[in-house]
């Protein structure tokens, strides 16, 4: 080993990595606690990452910014080329879009219900990937779901958040208390469907949208809110 070469190089990386220049932008994400109620998990989050960072997506849209977590996870895997169009309908989350947008130029905010979705939104472009986190609403997702499929490739994915079930036993005060503003219904004893119409969604798209094919990513062994990937039914190329 050449331990002059071996030695600045080593030095210089090192320094490069405490600076942060060397780092992943993902960092954030591993010094979150984990099962913020309102918000993605911490292990969905680094999925997310993991998965917008594997498909790289030209347009993303993502119903529900509440305080832009999930909108930091997205723009923080996408390239500076990409953009991330998000839609809210509170004051609230107007207002901290458009601090949010200062600081993120690829980010483009909709003060309008997802249903309300039209391509002009997006400039008539195909979405590459779409994160329904918003109404939690049965009818509205069943609206937004016909308003965005005309915007969909074949390899375009959709992620649904809070389609997975609470177990009892990792319950705590506040998951308790959540339930008494969210619609909700307890499957069993043991487990409770936080987002009863999240689920409902899902299989209004198994029933009636045959094109599309639905995968479930929860669990039992922890405090898992869930999500399922939507995405098109199609033979591969070969
Ligand atoms: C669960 S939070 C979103 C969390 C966010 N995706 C995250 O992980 O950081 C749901 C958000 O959807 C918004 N929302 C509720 N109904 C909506 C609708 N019909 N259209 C758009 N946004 C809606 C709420 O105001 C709230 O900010």
């Amino acid at each position: 080993m050449n331990f002059k070469k071996y030695i600045p190089g080593r030095i210089k990386r090192t320094l490069k990595y405490l600076l942060g220049y060397n780092r992943e932008r993902m960092d954030f994400l591993y010094t979150r606690s984990g099962d913020k109620i309102g918000n993605l998990q911490r292990d969905e989050s680094i999925f997310l990452y993991g998965l917008i960072k594997v498909l790289r997506p030209k347009v993303v849209v993502e119903f529900g910014f509440l305080n832009g977590y999930s909108s930091s996870v997205i723009l923080s895997a996408i390239g500076e080329e990409s953009r991330l169009y998000s839609y809210d309908i509170t004051e609230y989350s107007r207002d901290a879009a458009s601090q949010f947008a200062k600081s993120h130029t690829n980010f483009f905010f909709h003060y309008k219900s997802q249903e309300e979705f039209d391509g002009s939104d997006i400039a008539e472009e195909f979405i590459d990937f779409v994160l329904i986190d918003a109404s939690h609403d049965l009818e509205i997702n069943v609206a937004t779901f016909e308003k965005i499929t005309p915007f969909l490739t074949d390899d375009s994915l959709i992620m649904v958040h809070d389609t997975g079930v609470w177990e009892k036993k990792f319950m705590t005060a506040e998951h308790f208390e959540t339930l008494n503003s969210t619609e909700n219904k307890w499957l069993d004893a043991k487990r409770v469907a936080h987002q009863i119409n999240e689920r409902r969604f899902i299989n209004w798209i198994v029933e009636n949208e045959t094109d599309f094919v639905t995968l479930n990513f929860g669990s039992s062994a922890v405090l898992r809110h869930g999500f399922t990937l939507v995405g098109k039914k199609r033979m591969l190329e070969t």
